[in-house]
């Protein structure tokens, strides 16, 4: 029997399906192709290459099955690589230093390595909720800006001991000017032709000089830890020093831990912040959601922030979380290859080699997983874990590939809401209209807010 070929978009000559995509939002676009093309499509690039994006919930089963299929790097994260090398995050499977790295890591990202971070991320958020406190009633806070002064400074406190100190500061740190900068660049490098590429000489400059500045902060941080030597830190940099991999025995050398320190600096704080966004977004949407989750802020909380353990109490704040993660997947897609030839859905032939990106927020509305409320805010489908369709939920990726600092990201942002609603109330007085930002990762663009004390009302 003849297997049925996958659907395709029209193509444009040698420009393939790009052109259907806006280069800003490229997987917004991949969503609505998705929408009328169902849940598997193959998309053309430059030069013919192609990937079969998934978006239906049973076939994403199926490509999470790590028997037949591993993580793919190449596109985006292969020009992501020129900074972040064989970190944990752009390495293949099989490259040598991604089990050593990854068990050497594992540990310093279980819930138990989370309590010497704890007081590090509740220093941070204090700084947030002092400048929110100090503001006058009509000043406009920028969320995503906050968010990303409060993830990028957690990060460098916990991960190397090193203070950004972005709360004072009117602009992004050079270092993150350096790193959104060459990210924006690496994924519109990919919907570039070559000849493109090869053309924008100024482009090309600022992205080796925005590397070069990357690597002499993170070296300057490792050189003066091994100069200062160990002065007690729980930091992950510690962890990376002087741990050894139990397989093999050996440290990571310094070069890998420059593109570790790298990789936990742009996969720790973009995707987290955004997460943080959209949950206030959210929040200022739902005041029934907002209500449940001041009283469960009140009641859990009891000092001026919370203990280690109250944060892991804030269960509404979690499922509140899961779901802004649901319909607003900040890391939006994932992508994996194919290590033989197969049949995926029962018809459709999968070649080796060939790629397949999941389309997370799409996958994560499939009404056939998620019921016909699948397009709703409602954080109440996640009281029951036994009741969440697992392979329809992935925002933190999938098997041995999937994200290593989940916990991480899930204490960062449980703590933090849990202290923003204990203090303030959330004001959308200017009536934000949703409008996504994508840098690889997504966010609500420019959505601002005003708090207001809650101090008089309990
Ligand atoms: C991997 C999402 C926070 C470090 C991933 C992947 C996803 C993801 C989807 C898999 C990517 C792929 O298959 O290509 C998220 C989200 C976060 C978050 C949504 C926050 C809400 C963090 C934090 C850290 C981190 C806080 C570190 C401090 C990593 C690393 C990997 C990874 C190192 C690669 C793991 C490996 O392949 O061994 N993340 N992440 N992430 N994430 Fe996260």
């Amino acid at each position: 029997k003849t297997l049925p070929t996958i659907p395709q978009p029209k193509t444009y000559g040698p420009l393939g399906n790009i052109p259907l995509i806006d280069t800003d939002t490229p997987t917004l676009s991949l969503g609505e192709l998705a929408k009328e093309y169902g849940p598997i499509f193959r998309f053309q690039k430059f030069g013919g290459d192609s990937s079969l994006m998934i978006t239906g919930h049973e076939l994403a089963a199926e490509v999470c099955d790590e028997r037949r299929f591993d993580k793919n790097i190449k596109g985006p994260l292969e020009k992501v690589r020129a900074f972040t090398g064989d970190g944990l995050f752009t390495s293949t499977t099989d490259e040598p230093n991604w089990r050593k790295a990854h068990n050497i890591l594992m540990p310093a990202f279980s819930q138990q390595a989370m309590k010497s971070y704890h007081p590090m991320m509740i220093d941070i958020a204090l700084q947030l909720i002092q400048k929110w406190a100090r503001l006058n009633p009509d000043d406009i806070i920028n969320v995503p800006e906050d968010m990303t002064r409060l993830t990028l400074d957690t990060i460098g406190l916990c991960g190397f001991s090193y203070r950004f100190n972005s709360f004072y500061r009117e602009n992004a740190n050079p270092f993150i000017q350096s790193m959104v900068r060459a990210l924006d660049e690496a994924m519109h490098q990919g919907s570039r032709l070559p000849i493109q590429n090869k053309l924008m000489v100024s482009k090309r400059r600022q992205f080796e000089h925005d590397t070069k500045s990357m690597f002499a902060l993170v070296d300057k941080i490792i050189s003066d830890r091994k100069t200062l030597g160990d002065q007690g830190e729980t930091d992950l940099l510690a962890r990376m020093l002087n741990s050894r991999d139990p397989e093999t025995g050996e440290r990571l050398d310094d070069e890998n831990i420059r593109y570790q320190m790298i990789t936990f600096l742009i996969a720790g704080h973009e995707t987290t912040s955004g997460l943080l966004s959209f949950t206030l977004y959210f929040l200022t949407q739902f005041p029934n959601v907002l209500d449940k989750a001041y009283e469960e802020a009140d009641r859990v909380i009891s000092g001026e922030f919370p203990t280690y353990q109250e944060v892991t109490e804030l269960k509404y704040i979690r499922m509140i979380l899961n779901e802004s993660l649901r319909l607003w997947p900040t890391a939006p897609a994932f992508s994996l290859y194919a290590k033989e030839d197969t049949v995926i859905g029962g018809k459709y032939p999968v070649a080796k080699g060939e790629q397949l990106v999941i389309i997370l927020p799409q996958l994560h509305r499939d009404k056939n997983a998620w019921g016909e409320d699948a397009e709703e805010f409602r954080p109440e489908r996640f009281s029951d874990p036994d009741k969440i369709p697992a392979h329809a939920y992935k925002p933190f990726g999938n098997g041995q590939r999937a994200c290593i600092g989940m916990q991480f990201a899930m204490h960062e942002a449980a703590l933090v809401l849990g202290m923003v609603l204990k203090s303030f109330e959330l004001v959308d007085d200017r009536n934000y209209k949703l409008k996504i930002k994508q840098t690889l990762t997504l966010k609500p663009d420019h959505l601002m807010i005003r708090v207001r004390p809650r101090d008089d009302e309990k």
